[in-house]
């Protein structure tokens, strides 16, 4: 996405002043403006936010609010577009920086996945095949989604929209994360071997075969994100060895090995919530993005909690919300100016609202 740059007032702003102008512009709006914060945003930006949370718990608050007109999305893109697409057509979404994507959704176009979905069915005529679309992904990936009654999935409830996915079908054509989709797959005792296939959407057949394309339960989409993908065995072995009794939780974005590997693994607000019950004393290495470990680090001082990876891991997109251009946000809607407004227009809107709209009636 395209973002232009700020007006040369805002590029200057201090963090001071921008804090000032972020309260004040925050305070006029009052209760028609709701912000949106997820748990990888840096503090400068979460301590403005009116609710905190993973992706299935930003797009449920997202989908109660009934009273505010105007949510301000402090996260990537996709996220901001479920946002719009399960709140009322009235109610605005603002994303502050056009520029915050991500890269695992961008691995996924819909020409891409369309032109798989007719191969598999040309190799495997008659194929029983769902799709499952990670929130990860463009709305109108998620529009595909619901226009073949498949359903959209987070990381919190992957589990269960491949079971209600898998007693509908024979199998499941998974995009974009294929760490994800493995994890769940293998969690639920199916086989990485026999019961899996990759699609590579840069290889012909996607380098899969007719036969195991056949055979397959899981087809999984070659997509990963790069802040996860850096977590390793090595790491989670080197942490066991230097802190003896550590708790190590990590992010199913993480591959199979790391995620079997450790002592467990769930979203953020399941990171957050396992690390932040558990007993004074104990010690967490964590396998996600730095903001929240260090968030964790900071609020837990009577716990010693660490990043598995040493060196450090941002999301690069979220980390592009900066409280620089939340002023610029906030101050113009406070002036009846709306800027970045993230709207999916029609059809994509009601046919992703079918496949986010079923994820949350499974969860
Ligand atoms: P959660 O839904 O767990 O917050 O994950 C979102 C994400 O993008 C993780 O990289
Ligand atoms: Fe996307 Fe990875 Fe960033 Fe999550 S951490 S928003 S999957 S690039």
């Amino acid at each position: 996405m395209f973002q232009a740059p700020l007006p040369p007032e805002y590029m200057l702003l201090g963090a001071e002043e921008a804090a000032q102008r972020i309260r004040q512009a925050r305070a006029d709006l009052g209760t028609d403006l709701v912000i949106l914060g997820h748990h990888y945003q840096r503090d400068e930006i979460i301590r403005w936010a009116d609710h905190q949370g993973d992706s299935l718990k930003l797009s449920q608050l997202a989908a109660a609010e009934s009273r505010a007109s105007m949510f301000v999305f402090c996260g990537v893109h996709f996220m901001a577009e479920s946002a719009d697409i399960l709140t009322r057509p009235e109610q605005i979404v603002v994303l502050p920086n056009m520029s915050a994507g991500c890269s695992m959704a961008d691995m996924a176009r819909l020409s891409q996945v369309e032109a798989a979905w007719e191969e598999i069915h040309r190799t495997v005529p008659g194929a029983s095949v769902l799709p499952v679309t990670y929130v990860n992904s463009a709305a109108n990936l998620k529009a595909f989604v619901g226009r073949k009654e498949g359903s959209c999935c987070t990381s919190s409830n992957a589990r269960k929209v491949l079971e209600w996915a898998l007693a509908r079908a024979t199998s499941v054509f998974f995009f974009p994360d294929q760490h994800l989709g493995r994890n769940v797959a293998a969690a639920m005792g199916l086989d990485v071997e026999r019961d899996m296939t990759l699609w590579d959407p840069g290889l012909p057949l996607g380098g899969a075969t007719p036969e195991s394309l056949r055979r397959a339960k899981i087809i999984l989409w070659k997509g990963h994100c790069s802040v996860h993908q850096r977590f390793s065995v090595e790491q989670i072995e080197q942490a066991r060895r230097e802190h003896p009794g550590v708790h190590v939780i990590v992010h199913p974005e993480c591959s199979l090995d790391v995620v079997q590997a450790a002592d467990m693994s769930g979203s953020t607000e399941f990171i957050r919530k396992q690390v932040q019950a558990s007993a004074p004393g104990s010690v967490w290495a964590i396998g996600t993005e730095i903001h929240l470990v260090r968030r964790l680090q900071a609020s837990l001082p009577d716990r010693t909690v660490f990043c598995l990876d040493p060196v450090v891991c941002p999301c690069s997109t979220m980390y592009s919300i900066h409280p620089r251009y939340l002023a610029w946000a906030l101050e113009n809607l406070a002036r009846g100016t709306v800027v970045n407004r993230v709207l999916v227009p029609e059809p994509d809107r009601s046919q992703a609202r079918i496949a986010l709209e079923r994820m949350l009636e499974i969860t």
